[in-house]
Formats: structure tokens, sequence, C-alpha cells
């Protein structure tokens, strides 16, 4: 029996070519060569005017914070299910989250919620696709523009899914990418910013750079640069950006392997769910997934965290994800009470993911799907 991890990152093999090559550069700092080669290769996939890398999908969400002025005062809307940095994003800033339920089919932002959430101190909706399954956008974007509030896409699991065919983090004005290791292309650490907008072209380009017009600097455009607006360094090296495009030029062979593994867990498990009252991931027809993970909703948090034992003691690691953010510490300072997401604080104690990676071999899932198999309710 051998170990299974949760996560195993992913190397294709052209990454160490990259690197050896970002390293034989006279400079290896930000938006080298390799940045600009992500850059045209996320651009021209997605068919979006602008992307910038960065450090990661938190420091992309904080550039979005500061791009749309989010300040003291201002609410912003977020689902009560996702990770503290869609929200720190702009808590830093000292606005206030105002959180809003998911719906129990995807996982995703209630949006028949959010338009009563909404107070003339919104000023944005900052969302997730959860496991890169689109939220329900055409209501969501419908509802931002009714009330002139801007709309974050929070993508850090969604590339390459997509929504009414359109790509996730093509969406709203702003979108954000996750390279960390768990994502599906990786670098270890690190992220995009992608600007719908063009009006927000210039100033991110500052708030990357430190708040300085360096990246003008550095195109010739201007001769000397100066401090221009607020801003920190959110640019990644380009010894990251090498790993990255070894990753992203190999998208169509890392996103059939992931594709293939799904498939195999829904296929090979729906027998055993249907008996167990166990839920597999529900895709809307609207909605292609991105293949970021697979999970199963238990019918109670004891059978989850059986399952979670059953596993561990067959050396499997699975694992549950988020905790409601408005119960947690700082959400409770924010005013969070138990009861105000009921289907996110259900969902929670349910929801287990099992092992899910690109490179994952059919033995080594097999070894799940039994394991799993192996287990009632
Ligand atoms: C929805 C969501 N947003 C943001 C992040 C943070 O990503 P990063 O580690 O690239 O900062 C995560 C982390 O997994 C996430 O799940």
């Amino acid at each position: 029996m051998i170990p299974i991890p949760f996560n195993r990152p992913f190397a294709t093999g052209k990454e160490i070519d990259y690197i050896r090559a970002a390293m034989a550069a006279p400079k290896f700092s930000g938006d080298g060569p390799y940045t600009a080669q992500c850059h045209t290769l996320l651009e021209q996939s997605l068919g979006i005017q602008k992307v910038l890398l960065t450090t990661s999908c938190t420091h992309a969400l904080e550039m979005a914070a500061l791009l749309l002025s989010i300040g003291p005062g201002d609410e912003v809307i977020v689902p009560a299910f996702t990770f503290p940095s869609t929200t720190n994003a702009f808590v830093l800033h000292g606005a206030r989250p105002v959180f809003v339920d998911i719906r129990a089919d995807t996982l995703n932002i209630d949006e028949s919620q959010i338009e009563q959430r909404i107070t003339p101190r919104t000023k944005a909706i900052f969302l997730v696709h959860y496991a890169g399954v689109g939220c329900e956008m055409e209501t969501i974007l419908a509802v931002a523009r009714r009330h002139g509030i801007a709309v974050v896409e929070d993508n850090a699991h969604g590339l390459y899914g997509r929504y009414r065919g359109r790509y996730l983090g093509t969406l709203g004005q702003l979108a954000t990418l996750s390279f960390h290791e768990t994502k599906n292309f990786s670098c270890g650490e690190g992220g995009a910013l992608l600007i719908n907008d063009a009006e927000f072209n210039q100033r991110a380009e500052i708030i990357r750079e430190k708040g300085t017009n360096r990246s003008q600097f550095f195109r010739g455009e201007i001769d000397k640069y100066t401090w221009v607006d607020v801003g920190s360094s959110y640019l990644p090296s380009d010894l990251l950006a090498a790993f990255l495009r070894a990753q992203l030029e190999h998208r169509d062979q890392i996103q059939s392997m992931r594709r293939k593994i799904w498939e195999t867990y829904a296929l090979e498990l729906a027998s055993w769910a249907e008996a167990n009252g166990v839920r597999l991931p529900i895709l809307p027809q609207e909605c292609e997934q991105s293949y970021h993970m697979f999970y199963v909703i238990m019918p109670s948090f004891e059978s989850r965290q059986a399952l979670i034992s059953h596993l561990a003691g067959l050396g499997i690691l699975a694992v549950f994800h988020y905790l409601p953010l408005h119960l947690s510490p700082l959400g409770l300072r924010f005013g969070g009470h138990q009861g105000d997401c009921p289907v996110t604080e259900d969902l929670v104690d349910r929801l287990l993911r099992f092992p899910f990676f690109t490179g994952m071999s059919s033995s080594e899932q097999a070894q799940v799907i039994d394991a799993v198999r192996g287990f009632h309710c």
C-alpha cells in the first residue's frame, strides 16, 4: 500500500530548461522575457486585453481592491464560503465584508441573495467560482450594473472553466488567478490579475511596481521613473515565470489528464454515492468546469469524519475545505452570527475532497476508489 497524498506538484519536464535559460539571462527579476511570454499565453488563450503576473492570487486580489479604491466605510459582498484572501484584500484597506450564503448545488455565492444585501456603501462584489464551476454570472452582472458596483472574480480555482461559453475570469471588471502548487497550473507560489476594463491598465502597472511608473520607463516611454501612486511589490521573479510558462504551454495535456481523473471518480463512485446518500458535484448546464478538485457531500459531519479516518488508516489523505468565514474569529468581529448563512454552515461540515492532482496514476486512483467503496455510512 503506497501512501497517497492529497496533492502532488506536477512538472511537465520543460520547467528546468526554461529556468536554466532564465538564469543565463542578464537579469531575472520581475517582468523579464518569461513573464512577458506568460502574459501573452494567458491573454491569447483567454482572449483578454491585459494580464499581469503577480506573486500570488492573494496579492492580485489586493491589487483589485486598490484599483477599485476600496477604503474605510465601504462594504464588499463576498461568499461566506471562501479562503480568507478573498476578504483580506479589502479588509486590509478598512472596508467591511458582507457575507452572503452559497447555493447548495454549486457552493457558489447565492445570486438570489445579493441584491438585498446591497446598500449605498456597497463598492463591489468579490465572488469565487468554487471548484472552477462558474457562478450564475448573468444574474450577478445584471445586479452589479443596476447598482453601479464592480465585480471581481476570484478565479483561483477556475482557469479555463467556462460559463455560457465564456472563460471564467473574463466576465467581471477584474479577476484573479492562483498558481499555488495545489492549482491546475503552478509555479509553487504565484498568481495573476486579469484586467477586462482597459481603464485600469496603467494604474495596475503602477500599483504592481511599488507605486512607481517604472514599467513605462522600462518600455522607454519616459526618461526617468518616480513615485506616482500607492502600491507594493506584486511582480514575481522571471525564474518563477519560466517555470509557469512550461505549465501554461502544456494546457491541453494538463487539463486532459485532470479531466480523466475527475471523470473516473464520478463514474466509479456513482453507485457507492447513491447507496450511501452521498452527493457528487453538481454541474449546471451552462458551466464547463476547470477540473480543479473532486469533492463529495457526505450525509453528516460524523460520516465525513469517519470517512477521513477510514482513508487515513489506508494511507490516503482526504481533506475538508474552508470554514465559514462569518463564524471565524475575525468574521465574528464583523458581526457574523451562527445561522446567518445556513447552507454554508451545513455544507462545510459535510464536504470532503479526495486526492486529486495532475499525474495521479490509474493505480493510485484505483486505490482511492477501492478504499472509498469499502466505507459505508
Ligand atoms: C478562492 C481562493 N482565493 C484565493 C486563494 C489564495 O491563493 P494564493 O495562495 O495564490 O494567494 C485561495 C487559495 O487556495 C483560494 O482558494
